[in-house]
This record gives C-alpha cells, structure tokens and sequence, in this order.
C-alpha cells in the first residue's frame, strides 16, 4: 500500500520526518509491506501533517497527524483502506478546501512525488516543452502574449510582452532571472511550488529560454527557503541527466541550463534591479529604470525577470493551448491565483482560483473565519506593502484593476488577517518601521521619509499634536508615493494610509469626520 507524508517546510515544521519514519517503523513491526511516497503539501495547512492512503477509490486524507497517532491508525487498518478513525477526512479530492479549487498552476503539487520525473511526466509534465521545441521563438511568445497571463510577483505586467521585448533586444547573450525571493508577509505559493513540483519551474524557465533566444537562467532563492534549494538543485541534476535541461534539450539541438543563487536576506532583493545587483555578487542597491531590465538587465544584457508563479505557470500554457488558460478570470486579469491564507485564520493555507472570487470568500468559505473566533476587522492583502481591506471591501472581486479601483492591490496574492484586537495605528506605525529597516537608503523619501513617517506615528498613538501629525503624515504619503524610486519607499503608503482612512478611531480620530 502506497502512504503519501509530505515534504513540504510546513509540514516538517508540525513534525513530518517524524511521522513518516514512525509509519515506516510501526509498519516494518507489523510486517506490512507499504510504499512511503513523501509528495508536495495538498495546501491544507491546518491539517499538516497530512497523511494520505492510496485505496481502490482514490486517496484517503488523515490530519493532523502526530507521530503519536500512527499505532492508532494501524490499528484501525487505515492501510486496508479502512476509514473509521477520527483523523480521517474521506477521499483527499472531495474536501471542500480542495474540491472548490481550479489548479492549473498547482495542479500536481502535493499529488506527485516531487523528485520523480516519470511521476512528472505520467501528470502531464514536460508537454509545454516538446509543444514549445516546435515553435518559432516569436510563437511561443505570442501564445503566452495571448493567454493573458500578467506578472504574477505583484506588478502584474503582461508576461508575453516583456518576453517580446527581450526577443526583440539583439545581444550576444541574453539570461532568464526568476524571483524567488518571496519576502511578502502571509506568501509562500512560490515556496511550496518550489518544493512540491520543481520540475514545473525548470520547464517555465527553459521555454522562456527557447522563447526569446537565452541560454543561462538564474533562480535567485531566498537563504530561508533551505528545502527549496536542495530540491531545485535535485530537480535540475536529474533533468539534466536526461536531457531536459544542458544540451540539446529534449533533442532540439537548443542549448539551455540553469544555476540556483542564494540571496542574503534583505528584503529588498525582491526588487528586480537591486535581485539583479545581488546576482552580480554586488549590495542590493535599487538601479534606476530606464532602462529596463528586459533591454540591459543582468551583466548589462537583455533579461527576462519573473516571479516563480509566472514561469511554473507557463508549462500548463504551452500544453494546454492559450484559449484554455485565459478561459480563467474576468477583464483583463485572466487564469488563476494561488492565494494564500494566513494571519488569524482557522484555515490557513493554498487556494488556487480564478480572479474575480472575492475576499469574504476566500476568508470564510474556505479559512472558516478567524481562528480566535473574534470577528474579523481587517485584512491585509498583496503583503507589507499592501492595503488594509476593512470589511466593507471584502466584496469586492480579485482583480487587478478593480483592486487599484479600491486603492489596494492584489500583489502576490497573500492575505493576513487581523480579529478586532488587532490596533490599526500600531499596524501602521509597523509599516513605516517596516520601511525604514528594510530601505537600501538609495532615494531620500524613503530612506528619510520612513524614520520621520514612525515617529509622526508614534506621536499621533501618544496624542501629541495629533491633528497636526496626521496632517504631516498625509503630507510624507504623498511624497513618498510620488518620489520614490521603487515599490518599497512608494507602496508604504498603501498600509499607513488605508489604516488611517478606514480605522481611523484607532489613531484617536473622530471616527464620523470626512478623511
Ligand atoms: P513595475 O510596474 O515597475 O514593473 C513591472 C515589470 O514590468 C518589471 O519587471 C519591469 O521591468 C517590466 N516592464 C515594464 N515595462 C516594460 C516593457 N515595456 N517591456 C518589458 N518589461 C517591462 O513594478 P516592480 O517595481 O517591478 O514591482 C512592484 C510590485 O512588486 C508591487 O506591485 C508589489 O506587488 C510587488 N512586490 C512583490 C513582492 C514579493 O515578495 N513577491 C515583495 C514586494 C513587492
Ligand atoms: Fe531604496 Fe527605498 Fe528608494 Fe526603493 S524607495 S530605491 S528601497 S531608498
């Protein structure tokens, strides 16, 4: 019988290693043959460690599962596909959770064994490629042109028009960067994809490569993601052993392979310029745009930057046609999200949907309302960066543009959430800290306008002045959103400001007076 334990930081975080070696044992004690499969996370984090029996009907999900609870589940025959056991959720496809999901991104994540490549091609896997190997260069941009897909690290520029402009760029190299430094709070799509369906990133990146003539491609990993590095490193010697990443790529006579940099902590680093700084072994000091990386990028040539989720969703593109994948979303925001859950939530974890669900949906059809069973007063969408939605937002649809209607944006798809305890001047307070920690002090608004912005805040919380302050506050948003060189200086605004107008009895204000 086939046992399915994961591998994923989340669920090795509750003790994973140690359930799976206890099934081993206990089932080695009962002289039972099993198959331990250590697969990617299903995303039901709340139920981490998440075992799951292969039966005749399909998988069977367990959780929590605790090292102590394995004997139990022997002993109840889990593995004769036996389901009375109170852990035991039934067929894993028909939870809810993942049942009302539309995974094209993730569609193998936490399904197959993230090491294997004939469990990757028996999903699907590598058909984007062979797809891409008989195309033109300018084909495969145009069917990623065509399928809508946007930026999915925050920004959301169309994908297939940055690859156009680095096609277009004549040079005698040219690279593809992917992000991989996912520094937003409440995120970690990119993570679990990294470390439950890596071969999915190494595709994205290697079409990307065929599609506007690069043949190195650099992954710039965040030095906290450990478990994704050793299984990119794997997946990328094991596809190059085969002959789907190095030399003549899946017989094509193309020429493309890949490298893994560590970053060393800054947040910053996400940025693309400063990522591209860092990949040249210099400080992640933000570059001026223009010119833009697609023109003159890493080592001063034309690249390609995208965010994990915008390459690993490429394959899925390329083999099941363009049409297929902007069928997804609404407007101009087309396919799915991955959106992530987190904060004061009971059920935390991956969502992958279309664009257009709303907020209140994501935050109690699936998280089930806050986990300290206080109702919730707001939350945080799109990171450090992004709004604060009070609860008269939480109908608005996920959607780029409709975000940017409401002053908030949907970024890379993370959400915190915050019960009625949570003080909203202290929130903002933490935003400008936030800044002021973070800032590479390139520019002045945000290098200076982060210090002085959390001490005006410190002084409205301790009612000095207050009007005053606040109206020096609106006065530091507005320079540094206009004046700043990059998001970091320019977004902070976004939380301090949304936490002012929506909440503002929390700064002591008269909660009925215009803002
Ligand atoms: P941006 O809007 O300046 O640029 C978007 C992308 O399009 C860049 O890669 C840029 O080089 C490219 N681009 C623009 N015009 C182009 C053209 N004509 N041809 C080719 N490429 C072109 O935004 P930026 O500063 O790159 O990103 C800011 C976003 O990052 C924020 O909206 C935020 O959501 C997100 N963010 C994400 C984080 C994460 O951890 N994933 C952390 C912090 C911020
Ligand atoms: Fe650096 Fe901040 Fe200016 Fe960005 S906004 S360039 S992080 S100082």
């Amino acid at each position: 019988v086939k046992i399915f334990v994961p591998k994923d930081a989340a669920a090795l975080a509750v003790g994973a290693d140690a359930v799976a070696n206890t099934i081993q044992a206990e089932a080695d004690r009962r002289g039972i043959n099993i198959e331990l499969v250590r697969n990617g996370s299903r995303g039901l984090l709340w139920l981490e460690t998440l075992a799951e029996v292969d039966t005749p009907e399909g998988r069977v999900a367990f959780g929590p599962v605790d090292a102590d609870d394995v004997a139990g589940l022997f002993d109840a025959g889990w593995h004769l596909s036996k389901r009375d056991h109170a852990l035991c959720h039934g067929p894993t496809e028909d939870i809810p959770y993942l049942k009302n999901q539309q995974r094209l991104t993730f569609a193998r994540v936490g399904i197959t064994d993230p090491l294997s490549l004939s469990d990757y091609q028996a999903h699907g896997g590598f058909e984007g490629l062979k797809r891409a190997i008989g195309m033109t260069p300018a084909e495969i941009v145009e069917e990623v042109t065509q399928s809508g897909l946007r930026g999915r690290g925050g920004a959301a520029f169309p994908t297939g028009i940055k690859w156009k402009t680095v096609l277009n760029t004549p040079a005698d190299q040219k690279y593809i960067a992917c992000n991989a430094d996912e520094g937003d709070s409440g995120t970690f799509s990119d993570r679990m994809i990294m470390e439950g369906d890596p071969y999915t990133l190494i595709e994205g990146m290697t079409i990307a490569g065929l599609a506007v003539g690069a043949t190195q491609g650099y992954i710039y990993l965040r030095s906290e993601y450990p478990h994704a590095a050793a299984a990119l490193n794997s997946a990328i010697d094991n596809a190059r052993a085969v002959g789907w990443l190095g030399h003549d790529i899946g017989g094509s006579g193309r020429h493309f392979d890949l490298e893994v940099r560590i970053g060393a902590g800054a947040y910053i680093c996400g940025e693309e310029t400063s990522m591209l700084e860092s990949l040249e072994g210099k400080r992640g000091l933000v570059r001026a745009k223009p010119p833009l990386p697609a023109i003159k990028g890493l080592f001063g040539k034309p690249t390609v930057i995208n965010n994990v989720i915008s390459l690993a969703t490429v394959p899925i593109i390329l083999a099941k046609g363009a049409n297929y994948y902007r069928d997804f979303g609404m407007g101009r925001s087309m396919g799915t999200l991955p959106f992530q859950l987190a904060g004061n939530l009971k059920q935390g974890g991956l969502v992958e949907r279309a664009f257009g669900i709303t907020l209140r949906e994501l935050l109690y059809d699936f998280g089930g309302g806050s986990a300290s069973g206080r109702p919730l007063k707001a939350i945080q969408v799109g990171g450090p960066l992004g709004a604060y939605l009070p609860e008269s937002q939480w109908d608005v649809p996920l959607d780029y543009e409709a975000y940017i209607g409401i002053s908030a944006m949907v970024g890379h798809g993370g959400l915190v959430a915050f019960d009625d305890t949570a003080d909203m001047s202290h929130l903002a307070e933490y935003a400008m800290e936030f800044c002021a920690v973070e800032s590479c002090g390139k520019c002045t608004p945000c290098r200076i306008g982060a210090v002085r912005g959390t001490e005006v805040i410190q002084k409205i919380r301790a009612n000095h002045q207050r009007e005053q302050q606040v109206h020096l506050l609106r006065d530091l948003c507005d320079t540094m959103l206009g004046g700043s060189l990059c998001a970091l200086g320019g977004m902070t605004p976004y939380p301090v400001l949304s936490a002012l107008n929506h909440f503002p009895e929390d700064f002591g204000l008269d909660a009925t007076a215009p803002a």
